[in-house]
């Protein structure tokens, strides 16, 4: 079996839930890279979206999850990227309907309004719940029609 890949980032606003995210990560058995920040000194969201959410469209991790303040922040530029479907998830329903119908690659979490064991389970959905395909295939079919559209 081999080892997934993960990629996560976080501004000051979710640096701690980040942290405390690597462990648990890891203790599942993912290879996490962990794109920064590296403290709760302020910095730009926009700039540690772009490291994950960016290598995510490059095709280079199959998922990447990225935590903000809000969420907000992070979810505008993650879904910037083309093939990047980014779901901002506060709680384990959403998380599950993300992966069943949008096929999320990439969870986004908010550092201020998550607490570290609510979002153990908003992982642990997110990571194992599979897209169901079907009309939801058809649906992000459109989207990426979109994408390149715009290209
Ligand atoms: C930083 O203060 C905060 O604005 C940021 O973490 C995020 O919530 C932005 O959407």
């Amino acid at each position: 079996m081999t080892t997934e890949k993960i990629i996560i980032a976080a501004d000051h606003g979710g640096y701690s839930l980040k942290e405390a995210l690597k462990t648990h990560l890891k203790r599942m058995g993912f290879a996490v890279t962990d794109a920064g920040t590296d403290s709760d000194l302020a910095v730009d969201y926009p700039d540690f979206g772009e490291k994950a959410a960016g290598a995510v469209s490059a095709g280079l991790f199959p998922r990447g999850i990225l935590i903000c303040g809000s969420g907000v922040g992070m979810s505008i530029v993650a879904n910037r990227f083309p093939g990047v479907r980014a779901a901002l998830c506060l709680d384990e329903e959403t998380a599950r309907l993300s992966r069943m119908h949008n096929d999320a690659n990439v969870l986004v979490l908010a550092g201020r309004k998550t607490d570290p064991e609510t979002a153990v389970k908003i992982v642990g959905t997110w990571l194992t719940t599979p897209f169901e395909g079907g009309r939801h295939r058809r649906r992000l079919d459109k989207i990426r029609e979109m994408e390149l559209k715009r290209k």
